[in-house]
């Protein structure tokens, strides 16, 4: 189905071309979703952008545009305003036909994309041996949601966890460990994460202090890489451990992801330092292997190089990265890679996506995109920490919000003298409590920072998960209340006659656009915007239309908007990794 603004852009092109010729063909229609009903229900602004090229006023251009539109059942005879603004006011007539065609399909008429082009989505990637943090979490949320979209628009996601699990610092951990604690390298489970971060600490330590055990660090990771068994089932049995923690957290967040970490790569390197060579792009600088960056200089003006080999002989975190992108253009097909991380990484995507585009191992076809975001910070405005100064493990970030999420009911429960069972408590505890977590980084402009704050974010008011999935529970309890089947209203007639009414209507018809911006701009916010603004514009409707309590046709036509509502919701918030409850 074409949303309401592709039906105004194709009209306003077909009557500019009417009325001004072929060449205007290809002229943006700017059309775009007013929020002033006083602007009508979209405008168009293309009149304001063409008084040179036609040597008219916009005035006389916008009259022209209206004289040759189509007569039609859509919209009402359109209005000039101001200086040449066209504004557009939907037929409620007409948007009840839509209304009644979305009712009966599934996917609420959003249309799958075609062909169904390969997508890489690049998100989470934590580092073994090393605790997952707040950065990993958003990572991880907004990578899932850019997924989640992607799919259900049909493209073909391959949702890849490019994790730290190759390097120098095995060569140290290992050497460590087998001096301290040698039965964690023969025996899987003789760690938990914690003791592996503290003793990678150590190792550190060590490893900085004391040249003798450098030495043998660096013969380990030789060993490591020549594949010595020992070694490997070290290396592997380390991996297992933190594996096994970041899955603890994936369960929680109902995360699903290939792993194909840097190890994976490792033995495409050496032809990636081939292909630079080839391309005549390899240079060497201070006995290391780099290729020089357009565009990117010291404070000197010098350029500055991405270095693909070290002095050592070592390879780099970029050097891993053009074999990734090597691999997903050449094996998995991908027409377009997306990497979520924190913005700090952009220099180094911007690079290596340099790099790759110079030496061909990422074709013209093939797009690569830096998805960035913000810091986690905590109340105080400084970057999220425990009260002693640590980093705050997501485990216990994210008990913590479900143990508050469980207080809030208890408390809700107690006032309204409700009882539940504990079983439907700790559903609605764990579906709250991560939803909000989840919810208040989505809701955020991703590149922006975002504050921590347990009560904001479970607060029952304001644009926070709680406030939508009650949005979603309301339409329920009217079913409920009115025993009332949703699924069996459909051939009824829709009625669209109060304001309300119609405000809720065409925003329900609004989710296409949005989901075709947030697919172009990749900014899940969007979609969170979206859904509040369709929870509060049901909620007036609530307020102001009686429901059950309505004459025919109005109460069956209310009850669709209602299960309309609901279902936009529901599907809304799964795109956002949330999960509805039916009560709460
Ligand atoms: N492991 C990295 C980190 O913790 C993130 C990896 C992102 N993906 C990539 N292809 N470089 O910062």
């Amino acid at each position: 189905m074409k949303s309401l603004r592709e039906l105004f852009e194709i009209a306003v092109k077909d009557a500019l071309v009417a009325a001004f010729g072929d060449e205007l063909a290809a002229t943006d229609p700017l059309v775009a979703a007013t929020n002033n009903p006083k602007f009508g229900d979209y405008q168009s602004n293309v009149a304001l952008s063409l008084p040179k090229k036609l040597k008219q006023s916009p005035r006389a251009i916008a009259e022209k545009i209206i004289a040759n539109l189509p007569a039609n059942d859509t919209w009402e005879t359109p209005e000039i305003a101001g200086p040449g603004f066209i504004n557009f006011t939907v037929k409620p007539t007409y948007l009840a036909g839509l209304l009644t065609e979305i009712q009966g399909d599934r996917n609420l008429g959003i249309e799958k994309v075609e062909p169904a082009s390969k997508i890489v989505v690049d998100f989470s990637s934590p580092n073994i041996a090393k605790e997952m943090h707040v950065g990993h979490l958003r990572s991880t949320i907004i990578g899932d949601c850019i997924a989640r979209i992607l799919e259900f628009r049909g493209y073909d996601v391959l949702r890849l966890n490019h994790i730290g699990d190759w390097g120098t610092q095995f060569g140290m951990l290992i050497a460590y460990l087998r001096e301290a604690y040698p039965e964690a390298l023969t025996t899987a489970d003789a760690l938990d994460i914690g003791d592996l971060v503290s003793l990678y600490k150590k190792a550190k330590i060590r490893f900085d202090e004391d040249v003798e055990f450098k030495e043998t660090a660096r013969n380990e990771v030789v060993n490591l890489q020549a594949g010595a068994e020992d070694s490997r089932h070290a290396w592997g049995l380390l991996c297992e451990q933190s594996r096994r923690e970041f899955q603890v957290i994936y369960d929680l967040l109902d995360i699903n992801l290939t792993e194909r970490g840097e190890s994976f790569y490792n033995p495409f390197l050496p032809d990636v330092l081939a292909k630079l060579d080839e391309q005549g792009l390899l240079e060497e600088d201070a006995g290391a292997k780099c290729v020089f960056l357009e565009g990117f200089t010291n404070k000197d003006g010098d350029p500055l190089p991405l270095i693909v080999q070290k002095t050592d002989g070592g390879f780099n975190y970029a050097t891993t990265d053009l074999a990734a992108i090597n691999y997903r253009v050449a094996e998995d097909h991908a027409d377009k890679i997306i990497y979520v991380t924190d913005s700090g990484q952009g220099n180094h995507f911007a690079g290596v996506f340099q790099v790759a585009k110079k030496s061909g191992l990422l074709p013209e076809n093939v797009e690569a995109i830096h998805v960035p975001f913000g810091l986690v910070l905590g109340e105080d405005g400084k970057r999220l920490k425990t009260r002693s100064g640590e980093t705050i493990k997501l485990k216990s970030l994210l008990d913590e919000a479900i143990v508050q999420a469980r207080q809030d009911i208890e408390a809700r429960l107690e006032e309204e003298e409700r009882s539940e069972t504990t079983e439907f408590i700790d559903r609605v505890a764990q579906i709250v409590g991560i939803s909000a977590v989840k919810y208040a980084d989505l809701s955020q402009n991703r590149t922006t920072d975002y504050k921590f704050s347990f009560q904001k974010m479970l607060a029952l008011k304001g644009n926070t998960a709680p406030y939508l999935l009650y949005a979603y529970v309301r339409p329920q309890g009217i079913s409920r209340k009115g025993n009332i089947d949703f699924t069996k209203l459909e051939s009824a007639e829709i009625v669209l006659s109060e304001e309300a009414e119609l405000i809720l209507a065409k925003h329900i018809l609004q989710l296409s656009e949005v989901l075709q911006e947030v697919e172009q701009e990749l900014l899940p916010n969007r979609l969170c915007q979206y859904l509040f603004e369709l929870s509060q514009k049901f909620n007036q409707f609530y307020d102001r239309c009686g429901i059950l309590n309505a004459a025919e046709p109005q109460r069956t036509s209310r009850l669709i908007l209602a299960d309309l509502t609901a279902r936009t919701l529901k599907l809304g918030l799964s795109l956002l990794g949330i999960p509805v409850l039916e009560r709460m």
